[in-house]
């Protein structure tokens, strides 16, 4: 019998032997393994509870089913808590804001071909084994409404036993999708292709790097500003998670006005604060901040918005260029931002929104801050990867 003490940040737990990670249990559960591996609850924890999606038990798509929503919320809480008490920071922890189910408006299928057509779905746990997953509690139902369109792209993009990728996104006016195959795309698919796309009302259909036809614009609304994202770029998960970022990042820079937005994206934040500021979005990709610009400019209300494709982790803004601005937003990749945090920590900037996803790079960059004289009065976890390990961190930093 084995007692699960503890669990991973990736929800793995921790058994009493000292060595074995166990998914799919809880803290305080005693747990049976037998000889062939299979595991047998004996005490089951007061917040097991019966996952809400039929297809849990085979697909890896969610970890934490299993749980309830209170201890799941809990649990990330701590992750971040932890996260950043290791640097000795111990912020007031406002709230989580979970997305609801059936929230997730970008998902990334796999597809294979069948004897009798297609399967389209996740994985299944620890496997490469595709699980069809019809009445998904995860992703929004205009998503799920695709699979007979996944389904003959399928058919068209897989060799005989490879898997092709699916990148969904939902849109206004139809599901965005990008196909990921090694089958080349010639002037006759395309034509078959285009049909497809317009008999199942995709907007865009995007065949590797290729366009192959555009019926309705694939656009996402920042702030009431339409942008075209390039496709597969960067967009948060869920529509929730997008606004309550967006709140933070609007009540933090209250008053400022002129603002720079690091690691923009396509202007998520950019736009919305453009309606009261004026921005500077900056970022890497070319094609993302083309987008906003596109989307700013048939905007025409907003205030002046400016873009600046720059590498932040080998060319962050110095201070010398920061010191034009009243406020920062900071919202970069898994790696965090240890130079621009480092420019920003010797500027003169009073405000600092940072946005993270990963809470070990957070809490390092925020360290860097505090130290520097930042104060960081408080932390909101947004959990827009709901049932995943995942967590979404927005904190806002002020000189004292
Ligand atoms: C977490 S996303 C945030 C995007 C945007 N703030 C949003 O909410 O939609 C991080 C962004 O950083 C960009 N990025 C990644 N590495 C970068 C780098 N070295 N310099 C500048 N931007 C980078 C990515 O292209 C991506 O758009």
């Amino acid at each position: 019998m084995l007692t699960i003490e503890s669990l991973t940040h990736l929800g793995l737990g921790r058994a009493s032997d000292g060595r074995s990670l166990i998914p799919r249990v809880l803290p305080g559960e005693e747990i049976d393994v037998a000889q062939d591996g299979t595991m047998r609850i004996v005490t089951p924890s007061a917040a097991r509870v019966a996952a809400p999606c039929r297809h849990f038990k085979s697909c890896g798509g969610c970890a934490m089913q299993h749980a309830s929503d209170d201890f799941v919320a809990g649990w990330k809480q701590d992750i971040v808590a932890r996260a950043l008490a290791a640097h000795g920071l111990h912020p007031v922890l406002h709230a989580i804001a979970t997305s609801p189910t059936q929230s997730r408006r970008r998902a990334k299928f796999a597809g294979r071909r069948t004897k009798k057509g297609a399967l389209v779905g996740f994985h299944g746990r620890a496997s490469h084994t595709l699980i069809d997953v019809p009445d998904c509690q995860l992703v929004t139902p205009a998503l799920l409404a695709t699979m007979p369109a996944l389904q003959e792209l399928t058919i068209l993009a897989a060799s005989r036993k490879g898997e092709v990728d699916l990148t969904v996104t939902e849109t206004a006016l139809g599901a965005d999708v990008l196909v990921g195959t090694d089958k080349d795309l010639t002037p006759d698919l395309r034509v078959v292709l285009a049909a497809l796309a317009n008999a199942h009302g995709l907007s865009r259909l995007v065949w590797n790097d290729e366009p192959v036809v555009t019926i309705n614009p694939p656009d996402q609304n920042f702030g009431g500003t339409k942008v075209t994202p390039p496709p597969g770029a960067f967009l948060q998960a869920t529509k929730q998670g997008e606004a309550a970022l967006l709140a933070a990042v609007d009540a933090i820079t209250q008053g400022a006005s002129r603002i720079v937005d690091l690691f923009a994206g396509c202007g998520t934040f950019t736009l919305p604060l453009a309606a009261r500021a004026e921005v500077h979005a900056v970022e890497s990709e070319t094609a993302m901040l083309a987008a906003l610009d596109r989307g700013w400019r048939a905007g025409r209300t907003l205030r002046k918005v400016t873009t600046e494709a720059r590498d932040l982790f080998r060319r962050p803004l110095e201070p010398d260029e920061i010191a034009k601005y009243d406020a920062a937003v900071i919202d970069p990749p898994r790696a965090g931002a240890e130079a621009q945090i480092d420019a920003l920590a010797r500027s003169d900037i009073k405000t600092i929104v940072m946005v993270s996803c990963n809470p070990v790079t957070f809490a390092r960059d925020a360290k860097v801050l505090v130290d520097a004289g930042f104060a960081m009065p408080w932390v909101q976890v947004v959990d827009q990867f709901r049932w995943s390990p995942h967590v979404e961190i927005v904190s806002p930093f002020t000189r004292k």
